[in-house]
Parts: structure tokens; C-alpha cells; sequence
């Protein structure tokens, strides 16, 4: 009886014993290998243990580890992180390298992606290798050296701020969050596509200040700076004292054109030359119209001496002096001649057409001039009288 149990246990030992495979354990001594109950463990030499059965209880739902998984589960040689499954991976979920998403997400379903080091599973709602979509929590889960997603979220920086701030931003923290936008404007609330920093004291315009400062959207005169005008300081109409005080402290009147600024020793615009210090002196007529102009005598008006027509007598004077042969008198168009066309007496012929095209001729007596010669009108008288004996 004894010996046929024994030849039916060997029976069975035989035909259903499956021996695990060999796995290291704490320590050579196989008693330091996890505990399942209804398995035993068994040296297998050089060092290594073995699951003596696999097949002799039923294999387990919990607590799962390394150590059974790698000698009873042929191909799945891992457990899973809460012990629930052997799971087919080629390391186990306890290192802290070489993790891949695939291992982290089989390890442990809640910490799916593995970080971008590699050395730790993490909860991260995307792959750490991912191109787009960004947000500062996975960066900082993926990789807490660049814990800010960058503006396009196609990629975590290492900015100082988190690139949606609405305050604090630095040249710096712009270059990494934004790199089309890579300077921060002067209230710091915002990354803008200036050319330059915001912060440059130099080479300024129009675009970069609107963009830097939409307060002071225009470029100042001398480049060093940006103002508050209502047009942008290269406009050549439209000016007024106060945009050229902005935009030029050193030429801050607009001229009379309002074409430009100018450095007038008061306004030209609206300059009131009734009152003393209002006057115009000739420096000033040079600014405020152009060069070639002279204040008149009485300082009420600026003379352009350079008109070709419009001039009289005094403003004659005034530009070209009053000496010998000087241009100083008016002729009928307004120019200014060397012969005094308001003369009684002495008029020739040349006088005459200097002073008036329309009457080149002096009378006899030079009294005055006229559109025809005595002679001329003697040679018509006869030539009528002439015509008169014919009939
Ligand atoms: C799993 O391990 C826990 C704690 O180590 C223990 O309380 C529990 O009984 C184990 N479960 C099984 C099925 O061995
Ligand atoms: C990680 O992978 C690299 C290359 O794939 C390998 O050289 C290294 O030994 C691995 N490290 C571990 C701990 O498996
Ligand atoms: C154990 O982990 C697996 C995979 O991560 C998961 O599907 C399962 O729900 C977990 N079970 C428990 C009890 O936590
Ligand atoms: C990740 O886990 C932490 C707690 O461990 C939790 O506060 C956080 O909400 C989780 N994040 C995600 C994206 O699941
Ligand atoms: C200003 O601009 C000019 C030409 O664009 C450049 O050569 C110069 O270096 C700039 N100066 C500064 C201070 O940026
Ligand atoms: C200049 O023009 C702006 C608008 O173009 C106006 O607001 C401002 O008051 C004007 N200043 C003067 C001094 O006329
Ligand atoms: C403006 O004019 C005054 C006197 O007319 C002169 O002293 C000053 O240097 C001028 N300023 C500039 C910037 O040209
Ligand atoms: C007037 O003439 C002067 C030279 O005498 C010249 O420099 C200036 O540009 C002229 N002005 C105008 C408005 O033509
Ligand atoms: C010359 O013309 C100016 C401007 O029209 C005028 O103010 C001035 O009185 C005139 N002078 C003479 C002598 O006609
Ligand atoms: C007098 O003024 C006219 C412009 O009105 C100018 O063409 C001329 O050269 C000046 N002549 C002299 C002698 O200054
Ligand atoms: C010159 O002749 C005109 C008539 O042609 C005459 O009216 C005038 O008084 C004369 N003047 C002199 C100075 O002789
Ligand atoms: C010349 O014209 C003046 C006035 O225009 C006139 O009084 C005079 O008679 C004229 N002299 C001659 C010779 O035609």
C-alpha cells in the first residue's frame, strides 16, 4: 500500500512537476526569496534559486514579485508595481533607469510616461517625449530642470516664470518662452517682436516702440527714446508744439508749415507779433519759414527774399540793402530792380521795361512811361492821315 502511494506521488511529480527557472534572490540562501504559499523554493547552484513547482499551488493574484515572476512566468518575467500580474517588460518596474513609457504604463497604469531622464514613472497626461501640447504640470513632472512649458507648448524651458505670466518678465525668460518674441516690454507684462530690447537706449522706431511701450508708440527725434506724440515724429505734415516737444525737446516749436520742428526762440505757429516779445527777428524767420527769409523792420512779419513776385518797396529794401545799383525797389510784378519805379521824372526807355514790360517806352519829356514811342505814334497819325487824302 505504502509503495504504491509513493510510485503514484512520483507518478504525479513526473508528469506535472514544472521546475521554475533560475532567479537571484536577496542572498544565495534561497530561504531570503519571497514567501508564496504552496510553493517551495530550492537552491539551483552557482548561487541562484529556483520555484521547486510552479504548477504545485495556484498561481498567485497578489503580491506578486521579480522573484516569482522570473522563475514562473515564462515570458512575463517582471511583477507589475502593485504585484497583481507578471508583466512582459525587460526590467523591472522597481529601477530607476532606462524606464520607457511601455514599462511605466505597464508597471503601474497611474503613472503611465516614464520622465525624460528615464529614471522614474510618472503621472504626467502625456508621453515626455512629446513634440506639442505642453503644460508647466507634465513639464515639471517630466523634467523638473525645465519646469515651464514653453508659449507653443512645443517644448518645457527653463524660464524663471511660467511662460503664461501677465507680470515679471525679463529679456531672458522671453528668449526661452517665446523666441519670435523674445524681448519683454516696458511694463514687463508681455513678450513682444520688438528688433531690439525694450530696454535700449538707442536706435529706436516707430514699430519697436508701439510694440515695447503702446503708450509711447513713437520713436523719438533722436532715436534715444520713445514719446507719447500723437504722430510719429519722421511725419513731415501735421506738426504741433506739443508733438515737437516730444519728439524734439531741442527743436520744439512746429515750423510755419507745420512740416517740421524747429528751434525758434518762440512759437512760430500762432505767434502773436503785435506783443513785444513776440516779434520776429531774422533768426527766427530763418527757422520758422526757411532760409532766404528776414524779419521786417518793425518785426510784425518775416519777408521771403527770395520771392520772385509780391515784393514792394520796403521789403526790396529789406532784403537787398539800400545801397548803389542795389535791387531795393518793387517793379510792377513785384520783383525787386535796381530803378525806382515810382520815379516822376528821368524815365528811359530800359527803365521802363525793368520797372513794367507792359510800357517799355519813356514819353518824351521822361515824365512817364508808355506802351508806344512819340515817334511810333507820329507814324500812325501820318499813316491814318495818309489813308484819309486816298478816300
Ligand atoms: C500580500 O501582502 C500583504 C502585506 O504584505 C499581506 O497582508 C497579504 O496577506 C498578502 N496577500 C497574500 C494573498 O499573500
Ligand atoms: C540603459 O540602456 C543603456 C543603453 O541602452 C545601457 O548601456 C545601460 O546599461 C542600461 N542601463 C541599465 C541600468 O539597464
Ligand atoms: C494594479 O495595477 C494594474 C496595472 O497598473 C491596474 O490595472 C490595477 O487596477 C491595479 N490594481 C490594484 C488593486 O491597484
Ligand atoms: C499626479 O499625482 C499627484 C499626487 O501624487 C496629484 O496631485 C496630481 O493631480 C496627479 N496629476 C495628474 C496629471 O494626474
Ligand atoms: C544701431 O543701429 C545701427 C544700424 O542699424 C547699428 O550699427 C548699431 O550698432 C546700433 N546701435 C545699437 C546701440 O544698437
Ligand atoms: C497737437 O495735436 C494733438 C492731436 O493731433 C492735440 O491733442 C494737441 O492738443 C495739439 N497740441 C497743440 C499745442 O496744439
Ligand atoms: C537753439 O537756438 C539757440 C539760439 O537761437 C541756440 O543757442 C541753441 O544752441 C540752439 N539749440 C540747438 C539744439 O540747435
Ligand atoms: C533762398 O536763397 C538762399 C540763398 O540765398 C537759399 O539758401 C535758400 O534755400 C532759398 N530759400 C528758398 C525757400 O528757396
Ligand atoms: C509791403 O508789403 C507788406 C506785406 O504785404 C506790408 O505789410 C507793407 O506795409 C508794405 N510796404 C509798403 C511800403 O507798401
Ligand atoms: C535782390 O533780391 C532778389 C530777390 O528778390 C535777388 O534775386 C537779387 O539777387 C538781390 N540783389 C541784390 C543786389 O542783393
Ligand atoms: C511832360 O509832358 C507831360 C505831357 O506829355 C506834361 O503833362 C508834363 O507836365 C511834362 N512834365 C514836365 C516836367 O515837363
Ligand atoms: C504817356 O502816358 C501818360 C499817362 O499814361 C500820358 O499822360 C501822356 O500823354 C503819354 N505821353 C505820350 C507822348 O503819349
Amino acid at each position: 500500500m505504502i509503495y504504491q502511494v509513493i510510485i503514484f506521488s512520483a507518478f504525479i511529480l513526473l508528469s506535472a512537476a514544472q521546475l521554475g527557472a533560475l532567479v537571484n534572490c536577496p542572498t544565495q540562501d534561497c530561504n531570503s526569496c519571497d514567501s508564496f504559499t504552496g510553493f517551495l523554493w530550492q537552491s539551483g547552484g552557482s548561487g541562484q534559486c529556483q520555484i521547486v513547482d510552479c504548477s504545485s499551488g495556484s498561481f498567485p493574484k497578489q503580491n506578486l514579485s521579480d522573484q516569482f515572476c522570473g522563475s514562473c512566468s515564462s515570458n512575463a518575467h517582471y511583477a507589475n508595481q502593485n504585484g497583481t500580474q507578471c508583466i512582459q517588460i525587460q526590467q523591472s518596474c522597481s529601477s530607476n533607469s532606462n524606464l520607457t513609457d511601455n514599462i511605466c504604463s505597464l508597471c503601474n497604469s497611474q503613472t503611465p510616461y516614464a520622465s525624460s531622464d528615464q529614471t522614474k514613472c510618472i503621472n504626467s497626461t502625456a508621453s515626455c517625449s512629446s513634440t506639442s501640447g505642453w503644460t508647466d504640470s507634465n513639464c515639471i513632472l517630466c523634467n523638473p530642470q525645465k519646469p515651464f512649458a514653453s508659449l507653443s507648448g512645443f517644448s518645457c524651458v527653463d524660464s524663471s516664470i511660467s511662460c503664461s505670466s501677465s507680470s515679471g518678465w525679463s529679456d531672458a525668460d522671453c528668449a526661452k518662452c517665446s523666441p519670435s518674441s523674445p524681448y519683454s516690454n516696458q511694463l514687463k507684462t508681455n513678450c513682444v517682436a520688438s528688433t531690439q530690447t525694450c530696454s535700449s537706449a538707442s536706435n529706436w522706431t516707430d514699430y519697436n516702440c508701439n510694440l515695447c511701450n503702446p503708450s509711447k508708440p513713437y520713436a523719438a527725434t533722436d532715436k534715444n527714446s520713445c514719446v507719447a506724440s500723437t504722430i510719429s515724429c519722421s511725419s513731415v505734415n501735421g506738426w504741433n508744439d506739443s508733438n515737437c516737444q516730444l519728439c524734439s525737446p531741442s527743436a520744439p516749436y512746429s515750423n510755419i508749415y507745420q512740416t517740421g520742428c524747429v528751434n525758434s526762440s518762440i512759437k512760430c505757429v500762432g505767434r502773436d507779433s503785435t506783443k513785444a516779445n513776440q516779434v520776429w527777428t531774422d533768426n527766427d524767420c530763418v527757422q520758422c519759414y526757411a532760409a532766404g527769409y528776414k524779419a521786417s523792420k518793425d518785426g510784425y512779419q518775416c519777408v521771403d527774399c527770395n520771392a520772385t513776385t509780391g515784393m514792394n518797396n520796403s521789403q526790396c529794401a529789406l532784403c537787398n540793402g539800400t545801397g548803389q545799383g542795389a535791387n531795393q525797389y518793387a517793379n510792377s510784378q513785384g520783383v525787386c530792380v535796381a530803378v525806382n519805379c515810382d520815379q516822376q521824372s528821368g524815365w528811359v526807355d530800359s527803365d521802363c521795361a525793368t520797372c513794367n514790360q507792359a510800357t517799355p517806352f519813356a514819353s518824351q519829356n521822361g515824365s512817364s512811361c508808355n506802351t508806344t514811342t512819340n515817334s511810333q505814334i507820329l507814324i500812325i497819325f501820318i499813316f491814318i492821315k495818309f489813308i484819309f487824302l486816298l478816300l
